[in-house]
């Protein structure tokens, strides 16, 4: 099989995920926008991506910021226009850039028409469309709580029933049962297709179903507990009991009977469409159906859940993975996402940050596997925790505050640094653009929605790392050029090689044509490598550690602290 003439687009590209509230600030107003994003267009080519992932963009009354959507055909009027974005749309394929939507389809804002319609009374022809139910006495309907804190069911005054939401109370669950719901929604998926978007990200889709009895979990905890006892595990042993805790209490909000259908059905649409994707907020293999049916791509998210990156972590995970992936279905990978800590904090160990954060770039672009960065991460941007709480804007912050402060019984200053590590506007804070005020991000006047993390000042800025030929920004653009060139990572087989050596991970990327052999030091010591699997002849094509173009024996290495090193087998 000739892998580069089947290879689509979106297996080969490097997807990056913009949030638009804090990229870039076209109109001077404190908030990213379609302005802003379509002036960075040139330097998303130069960094040498192949597709944005757009973060949701839709109007919103942004309790979640975006991910509640009060209109699924339109833009939030503080990110532009419908026209504005046709011409983000039309700049971006103009220099191959690919874009990617996210589509919320487990719920929708409370204040979208549809629901404003469906709590309006018993018999509106559109109350169906979301999940009502009689309380108990004067108790919610069942004892399933939000996965955001506090119960599942919100009371709603006007007809004495309870909705059933998922996340915040402000996101009603949609019911997916109802056909009109389902035309309703693929009619939006439709709507973006022909306007020529070249997928989605499908946001939470393991919770578009509920278990159909509604039954109880029958566990002792409640969300509050589930914080606590999350937020005091120390040993790995607690934080997995603590996980599972959680599975027990939301089993029946996730991964339930129906989705798999549902998935299929949204896939024979967009098959309808040339070469388009869809890519699952879930690390759940099932959702790649048997190939071709369901999902093209799902998270590799246990990569990125864990503490330290060891190459014992990395080799099981891929043979887990990649024995499980159905034929057809294709990995994705990625270090950090908008919900998540920035992955140069992440994976820092405060010493070896810089090179630590080199390393897992070319771990990332190695792998077998779509990767996908995280606006700001080319720049080494890290997590930002906001030191007071009236700057909070993500509700998960303030709830996390909350309980430290009314049940975890912490102190003021320990309560602002917990629930600041908890939510997520550390890893939403405005991107850093320049070494001016704010960041360059927007004028020295207007506050930004989320402040900017002042190392903005210390070289953590796209100008200065622009002008710097050492900078992680100019090995980012390296490093993905490197993979571009090289059809071995792009689609070549991945083989595991043995190493005995537990700090050193290595592995084949090989097609019919090309051979790579990918190496990495997981360690602050040299090591030697002997690989007896290859060859003795080949060049260093990319290392984190020497200039690419030396002669090596690869059956016998010497890495570099926290080598990363491609060697191309002759
Ligand atoms: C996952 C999104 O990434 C997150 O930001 C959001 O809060 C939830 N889904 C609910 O939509």
């Amino acid at each position: 099989m000739n892998m580069m003439n089947e290879a689509k687009w979106w297996q080969t590209a490097v997807i990056y995920q913009i949030y638009p509230r804090s990229f870039a600030d076209g109109n001077g107003d404190g908030i990213g926008d379609f302005a802003g994003i379509i002036s960075k267009l040139d330097y998303l080519k130069a960094l040498g991506i192949g597709a944005v992932w757009l973060s949701s963009h839709y109007p919103s009354p942004q309790v979640d910021y975006g991910y509640d959507i009060s209109d699924y055909r339109g833009v939030a009027p503080e990110y532009g226009t419908l026209d504005q974005f046709k011409e983000f749309l039309e700049q971006a394929h103009r220099r191959d850039i690919r874009v990617i939507l996210d589509m919320v389809l487990n719920h929708t804002s409370d204040k979208h028409p549809w629901f404003v319609e469906s709590r309006s009374s018993l018999d509106n022809p559109k109350r169906d469309w979301y999940i009502w139910k009689k309380g108990r006495g004067n108790q919610p309907p069942n004892d399933w709580y939000s996965t955001f804190g506090g119960r599942a069911w919100e009371l709603d005054p006007t007809t004495g029933e309870y909705y059933y939401h998922y996340f915040f109370k402000e996101q009603p669950d949609l019911n997916w049962n109802n056909p009109e719901v389902r035309q309703a929604m693929w009619s939006a998926v439709r709507f973006w297709l022909d306007m020529g978007v070249d997928g989605f990200r499908l946001d939470a889709v393991g919770t578009i179903f509920e278990e159909p009895s509604w039954a109880s979990h029958g566990q002792p905890y409640t969300s509050e507990d589930l914080y606590c006892i999350e937020r005091l595990a120390k040993t790995d042993q607690e934080k997995q009991d603590a996980l599972c805790k959680w599975e027990t209490v939301f089993h029946n909000q996730y991964d339930q009977p129906g989705v798999h259908e549902l998935m299929q059905e949204l896939r024979s649409i967009v098959d309808g469409y040339k070469d388009r994707v869809l890519i699952g907020e879930t690390d759940d293999i099932s959702y790649y159906g048997h190939g071709d049916d369901e999902l093209h791509m799902v998270f590799n998210f246990p990569l990125m859940r864990v503490n330290h990156l060891t190459p014992h972590h990395v080799l099981t995970n891929q043979q887990g993975r990649l024995s499980q992936i159905p034929v057809g279905g294709w990995p994705c990978n990625t270090f950090g996402n908008h919900d998540t800590s920035r992955s140069y904090s992440h994976f820092g160990d405060g010493v070896h940050d810089a090179a630590l954060a080199r390393q897992q770039l070319v771990l990332l672009l190695a792998l077998k596997g779509t990767p996908v960065l995280y606006n700001g991460e080319e720049i080494g941007m890290t997590d930002y925790l906001i030191r007071a709480p009236s700057l909070f804007r993500d509700p998960l912050n303030t709830y996390g505050y909350r309980l430290e402060m009314e049940v975890l019984g912490s102190s003021p200053e320990q309560a602002v640094w917990y629930s600041a590590e908890r939510g997520r506007d550390k890893c939403r804070t405005p991107l850093q653009w320049d070494h001016t005020a704010n960041g360059g991000f927007c004028p020295a006047d207007i506050t930004p929605w989320l402040p900017v993390n002042p190392n903005y000042a210390e070289g953590v800025n796209v100008a200065d790392q622009e002008k710097d030929p050492g900078s992680l920004l100019n090995f980012y653009r390296q490093a993905v050029n490197v993979r571009q060139q090289t059809p071995a990572l792009l689609y070549g087989n991945y083989t595991l090689l043995e190493t005995e050596n537990s700090d050193v991970l290595a592995f084949l990327r090989e097609t019919q044509e090309q051979s790579v052999l990918a190496v990495f030091n997981f360690s602050e010591r040299r090591q030697a490598v002997k690989l007896s699997q290859v060859g003795k002849f080949s060049h260093v094509l990319f290392s984190t550690s020497q200039p690419g173009g030396d002669r090596v024996t690869a059956s016998c290495l010497s890495l570099q602290p926290y080598e990363a090193c491609l060697i191309l087998l002759d």
